[in-house]
């Protein structure tokens, strides 16, 4: 099942989400509507708190970069309750794009490699090294997980140059061929 994809506005996407418990039901479930989600809106990650779940889970298939690293073929995987452990190396820029953020793209400082330690949807541990693209997007939903969102990371002049975008997304008033939920409009207050 798809699910709709939280808009910017949406106060999910800036809350720190929590930890998922083994136990916790729902997990695969939920796993397999985000990788739906994903593939519908031609993303290569989604986070959960981006389908309005503030959980520690984010899944990635950076496959269509497969031309620019042929690593990324096939390149699915589910992290659940992931560490950051070290990101390392000199910060490079690379043009990211949020399924959160339609129609919005900037250029984002983001340390090269990153070793990360996360269960996956089986709740196996594992500890690896990225590099690369993979690195990229990791960093990327991880941030999600903790509440920031890319142009938290872009400078406060250019911040203030995509506002009227990011109001016009907040409203709902973007082109997007996915489903998507933006937040309530303010009502209007008659006290
Ligand atoms: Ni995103």
């Amino acid at each position: 099942m798809t699910l709709p994809i939280i808009a910017y506005g949406d106060p999910v996407l800036k809350k720190k989400a929590s930890e998922v418990d083994k136990n916790q039901s729902g997990i695969r479930e939920l796993i397999e509507n985000m990788f739906e989600t994903m593939y519908k809106a031609e993303g290569v990650g989604l986070a959960a708190p981006q389908v309005g779940q503030s959980l520690r889970i984010f899944v990635v298939d950076a496959t269509p970069f497969k031309k620019d690293d042929e690593k990324l073929d096939g390149f699915k995987k589910v992290f659940i309750n992931p560490e950051i452990i070290e990101s390392t190396g000199k910060e490079i820029l690379f043009n990211e794009g949020c399924l959160s953020f339609p129609n919005i793209r900037e250029d984002i400082w983001r340390k090269p490699e990153v070793f990360i330690r996360y269960y996956d949807e089986d709740f196996n541990l594992h500890e690896e090294k990225y590099d690369g693209i993979a690195a990229r997007i990791l960093q990327h939903e991880y941030d999600h997980i903790e509440g920031i969102v890319f142009i938290d990371r872009i400078s406060p002049l250019k911040r203030r140059i995509i506002k009227g975008k990011l109001n016009s997304i907040a409203k709902g008033l973007v082109d997007v061929n996915y489903r998507m939920k933006f937040p309530a409009r303010k009502q209007k207050s008659y006290s």
